[in-house]
């Protein structure tokens, strides 16, 4: 029982040939599995059932799940779309890139990507904007000598993304508040009455979608300063076929969400392996010892071995997004399978990230796997980024502050003559869906 699956529901059915997973609550499906324990479900699934099947995801339906890494490849097939994710979020995902496809999603892209490659982080100075923020957080750690650790770097994420969106301190308290109605919109059950998540969070986005309005007002005005929202609006109006306001504030938003729960839940996971391991920890201090300092350029990252196997490690064993969701517009064929038209799926990156066909003994957390390779990155090595169109644009950006936060915490603790020390359960209260992260009350001390 402690799988989370209704113990009155045991029929074996199938639909188009493939199993159904038995164990389906009425309403939310196998829900609250796939969040308390999404690794437990699919084994268990695996095992009964094979390496494909339907999961039920409640309100949203049934998804076609398959444990088959080829899988991964349905992320750059032409004939599958993302506007699933605006089925299941219309309130946060509808108007956004992350949810189009073909020539609206390139046009949208296109005009916000630049920024977050290499070269623009550099050309704006992104890594000197954050590395003293990173060491001032850390630093109040240290003093402080214990954290909960997921609350910490979710709050440390924000003020991140909100200055590099430009958004003066000043003005954070109010943002912070408002950013947490907005996240209840994922969760919020369908009931538009005073009070409830799904009236307050709505309230929450016409806030920060009015405000991010005025930002891009603003750099229209003072089309001469940097930033991340001025270097979009100007890209925006650049783009042949100009794109509404509506599609610009949108997309806004969606950096909001997609940079914070993601990078704030592998930081956290971060500190915990590094408390876990007292090895890695003694590596990445020597590492930062020889750095001297938080680097802040794309091109110092290549001095820090280390803190990327670390980014590397922690992002295989800890990925924030353990599934992407996607719909096949046309039939498709997988191996031997036919998938037919209309079909949605599900593609596991978690169990891939873990998979024994990928990865010797997957469930060690092993520094070695990156440290000792000599060939360049794929794209299976990073699919906890996704790959293809809607491979994750912050994937620089998030290595780059990984990277500098890991260096900024080795420095700072190691100066102090501290280490991080696991004071808690991370597995009780651990989640999986949406994004997937440690439990809420993890406690680290520096000791
Ligand atoms: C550890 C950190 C991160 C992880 C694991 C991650 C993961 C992902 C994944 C799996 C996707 C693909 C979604 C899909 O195919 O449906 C994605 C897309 C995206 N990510 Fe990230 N992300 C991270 C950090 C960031 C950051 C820091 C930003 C920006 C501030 C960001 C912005 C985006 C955007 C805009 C997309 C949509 C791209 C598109 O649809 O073309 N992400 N991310």
């Amino acid at each position: 029982m402690d799988m989370l699956l209704n113990p009155l529901n045991r029929r074996h059915r199938l639909r188009n040939d493939i199993p159904i997973l038995s164990g389906a609550f009425p309403m939310v499906g196998h829900l609250p599995a796939i969040v308390c324990n999404l690794p437990r479900l699919l084994r268990h699934a695996e095992r009964t059932l094979g390496s494909h099947f339907w999961l039920d995801f409640g309100p949203v339906g049934q998804m076609m799940t398959w444990l088959d890494p080829d899988a991964f490849a349905l992320l750059r097939h032409k004939d599958v779309t993302s506007a699933l994710i605006e089925e299941i979020a219309p309130e946060l995902f509808r108007g956004t890139l992350v949810a189009q496809d073909g020539g609206a999603h390139r046009q949208a892209r296109d005009a916000i990507q630049a920024a977050f490659l290499p070269t623009g982080l550099t050309e704006a100075s992104i890594g000197d904007l954050l590395a003293p923020i990173i060491e001032a957080r850390v630093q109040a750690w240290c003093d402080r000598g214990e954290v909960a650790i997921l609350r910490e770097t979710g709050d440390l994420m924000l003020k991140l993304i909100f200055s590099l969106m430009g958004i003066p301190t000043q003005e954070l308290p109010g943002w912070h508040r408002k950013y947490q109605q907005l996240l209840q919109l994922i969760i919020a059950p369908p009931l538009d009455l005073p009070g409830l998540p799904l009236r307050r969070g709505r309230a929450a986005r016409d806030w920060i979608d009015a405000r991010l309005r005025e930002f891009v007002r603003a750099a229209r005005e003072h089309a001469a300063r940097t930033g991340l929202i001025n270097d979009m609006v100007s890209a925006f109006d650049r783009s042949d076929d100009v794109l509404s306001d509506d599609v610009l504030v949108a997309n806004i938003r969606l950096l909001l969400l997609g940079g914070h729960d993601t990078t704030a839940s592998t930081m956290a996971w971060m500190v915990i392996e590094l408390a876990r391991q007292p090895l890695v920890w003694d590596a990445l201090v020597a590492e930062a010892q020889r750095m001297g300092a938080v680097p802040t350029r794309h091109a110092d990252l290549a001095q820090c071995p280390v803190a990327e196997a670390l980014f590397r490690e922690t992002l295989r064993l800890h990925p924030p997004t353990p599934l992407l969701v996607r719909r096949a517009l046309r039939e498709l064929r997988l191996g031997q399978r036919r998938i037919p038209a209309g079909t949605d799926l599900c593609i596991p990156l978690l169990h891939f990230s873990t998979s024994a066909l990928l990865h010797e003994a997957p469930n060690q957390f092993r520094l070695a796997r990156w440290l000792q390779r000599s060939e360049p990155i794929r794209p299976m090595d990073m699919l906890q980024f996704g790959t293809g169109p809607h491979v994750c644009m912050g994937y620089h950006l998030a290595w780059l502050e990984l990277v500098q936060f890991s260096i900024a915490l080795a420095l700072t603790m190691h100066k102090a003559g501290v280490r991080p020390r696991l004071l808690s359960d991370v597995e009780k209260g651990r989640r999986y869906y949406p994004t997937a992260h440690p439990s809420m009350t993890s406690r680290i001390a520096f000791s």
